[in-house]
């Protein structure tokens, strides 16, 4: 049976980890849900965010995916049981697979004030790499700017600054992007940080953890990184994400607008 995956975010953040699954891997066929209606995730309460991704997972069953990939960090934080009830297929996560990413003693997460509110990047790293010092730092803001397609204002780079004191007052050797939205913001934080601190996109760690299920890597440039196989969908402003969705894939994809029940009903 051919793989499909099924990704979903709160908005565009899931689209820098399809996107590195197809590098890895070439043509896969899937299936990505951006709940556009619903972005921000990061500034809902848990039982919220639990209800959010039940529903969203069971719409990704609905659509037959073989494997569901939870490209947001949030929902991986506080609904990872909740997608496994749902999703009656495997599901892959980000977070175990940052805090296998982690080299150094002194690391940082960025993350949405959900995610650091839970403490599960800290447990997940300091149950594999025991006396490391984590420091997660919240980030409401980055998320409304970037889907506001804001990432290179003024704005950012100060909201950006303000969030990396504490880290750099803190010499981190190694910062991990604990959402996905955030590598959209790499070359404003490689601008903002000393060249020997490391960015951990934990997006790398997931397209190695998919090798089980699509099989051996073939690699694809990204000019011939190709999107005929990926069926886009969102809950809300189907054109704004295109355009937002072009910038970081390299062409503007067809996108669709479906609904899901509390979605449509504001929740
Ligand atoms: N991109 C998601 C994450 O990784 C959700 C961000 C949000 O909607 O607040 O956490």
């Amino acid at each position: 049976m051919t793989p499909v995956l099924g990704f979903f975010d709160s908005g565009v953040g899931g689209l820098t980890v399809l996107r590195r699954v197809l590098e890895r891997h070439g043509p896969v066929r899937c299936i990505y849900l951006g709940d556009t209606a619903r972005v921000p995730y990061g500034s809902r309460s848990a039982p919220e965010i639990r209800l959010i991704a039940a529903e969203v997972v069971g719409w990704l069953r609905q659509q037959g995916v073989t494997t569901v990939v939870m490209a947001c960090n949030t929902t991986n934080a506080l609904a990872r049981d909740v997608a496994e009830g749902q999703a009656g297929v495997p599901v892959i996560g980000l977070i175990g697979a940052a805090a296998a990413m982690v080299r150094e003693q002194r690391v940082g997460v960025l993350a949405t004030p959900a995610t650091v509110e839970s403490g599960a990047y800290r447990a997940s790293i300091e149950a594999l790499h025991p006396g490391c010092l984590v420091l997660e730092r919240a980030c409401p803001d980055f998320v409304p700017l970037i889907e506001q397609g804001l990432i290179a204002s003024d704005q950012i780079r100060r909201v950006a600054a303000a969030y990396l004191e504490p880290l750099l007052a803190s010499s981190v050797e190694e910062i991990i992007l604990g959402c996905t939205h955030y590598p959209l913001l790499v070359p404003l934080l490689r601008d903002l940080l000393p060249p020997s601190v490391r960015l951990i996109d934990p997006a790398l760690g997931v397209t190695q953890q998919l090798d089980a299920v699509l099989g051996k890597p073939q690699p694809c440039s990204e000019s011939a990184m190709h999107l005929d196989h990926c069926r886009l969908c969102v809950t809300a402003d189907a054109e704004g994400f295109a355009e937002r969705a072009a910038s970081w894939l390299g062409k503007r994809p067809a996108v669709r607008l479906v609904h899901l029940r509390s979605s449509s009903e504001g929740h």
